[in-house]
């Protein structure tokens, strides 16, 4: 009896009752625009933005001292490598970079050389959506546009045709890559990924031009990355690939190997020939 007489009383002096009352009232409020805005429209707690906030946190760490703090370009301070504003890139360029290690850069050079990732896939994600956040560019594409695991037989023959039309000036007939002008190279293709071969093509890292979906529409994307997909999946049966350089190394293979073989031949031969003798000659002494 007493200690109910008295609660309210301890309450009123504390200050309590009149907690708990906006207590309440901002979760009825709460509650009430939770029920009465629409989903997706939640604005500043929102799933997205927060993962762009998140990304905006990673940037400000790891990529602003090149990129700027905004991300519009970094300058060319005291040994300090600027990069390129990366406002409109899209999320596809910065899932590229990232995931293939480019960056964060770690030392300035003629080109920014691939490496295990810094960050993990979700990082990534994070720092892709405030990248995307800051213009139109490129969306990372959906994982359909670059599944290849149903192609058929014509679309890697038609991505072999335009492989050879578009891309083998740089990269090589095979994909093996192949050097370029000022210390720059084309890498070879038979390490990346579906997801990066599209988002190559999308973005246009560095020497390699963009080929937008006007250029090449999804269908021949696709078909580019069935072909290079075959092709990384035929690696080579069946012993060496030689460079894949063709006549040129098999005859140098031949050459060595073949004469290598008939000299070792000979060798053994010949170093058999005297020993047999000798110890005919040592029986008869
Ligand atoms: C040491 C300096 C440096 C750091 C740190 C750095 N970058 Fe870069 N970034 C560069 C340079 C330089 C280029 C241009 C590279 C080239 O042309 O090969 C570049 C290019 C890029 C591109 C390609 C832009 C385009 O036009 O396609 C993206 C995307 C990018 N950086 C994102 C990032 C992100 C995200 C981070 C942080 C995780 C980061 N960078 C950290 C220097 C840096
Ligand atoms: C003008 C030369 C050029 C052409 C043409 C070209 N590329 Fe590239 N490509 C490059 C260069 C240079 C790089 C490396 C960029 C870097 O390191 O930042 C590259 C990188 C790539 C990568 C990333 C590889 C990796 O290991 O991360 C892929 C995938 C790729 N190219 C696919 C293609 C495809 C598919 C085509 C044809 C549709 C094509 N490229 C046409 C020059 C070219």
């Amino acid at each position: 009896m007493r200690s109910v007489v008295r609660a309210p009383r301890l309450w009123r002096r504390h200050g309590l009752a009149k907690a708990v009352v906006v207590g309440a009232a901002l979760v009825t409020v709460g509650l009430t625009y939770a029920v009465l805005v629409p989903n997706g429209a939640a604005g500043a707690d929102g799933p997205q933005s927060q993962k762009i906030e998140e990304g905006r946190r990673l940037f400000a760490v790891g990529c602003s001292s090149c990129h700027g703090l905004n991300a519009d370009g970094g300058s060319n301070g005291e040994g300090r490598m600027a990069g390129p504003s990366l406002v409109g890139v899209g999320a596809a360029a910065v899932d590229f970079q990232v995931s293939t290690g480019r960056m964060p850069a770690v030392q300035p050079g003629a080109q920014v050389p691939q490496k295990p990732p810094v960050y993990t896939p979700e990082e990534i994600e994070a720092l892709a959506a405030y990248v995307g956040s800051l213009g139109p560019g490129p969306a990372v594409p959906a994982e359909e546009a670059y599944d290849v695991s149903n192609a058929t037989q014509e679309e890697v023959v038609r991505g072999g045709e335009l492989f050879r039309t578009n891309c083998t000036a740089c990269h090589n007939f095979a994909g093996r890559g192949g050097a370029l002008p000022h210390g720059r190279y084309a890498p070879s293709l038979m390490e990346t990924t579906p997801r990066n071969i599209y988002q190559a093509m999308l973005t246009g890292p560095q020497q390699m031009p963009v080929f937008s979906d006007q250029v090449l529409v999804p269908e021949d994307k696709r078909a580019i990355i069935a072909y290079l997909v075959s092709l990384q999946e035929s690696n080579d049966p069946g012993g060496f690939g030689l460079g894949r350089l063709g006549p040129v190394s098999e005859g140098l293979w031949g050459w060595l190997v073949g004469i290598g073989l008939l000299v070792a031949v000979a060798v053994w031969i010949g170093a058999k020939v005297p020993r047999v003798g000798g110890r005919n000659g040592q029986t008869k002494d």
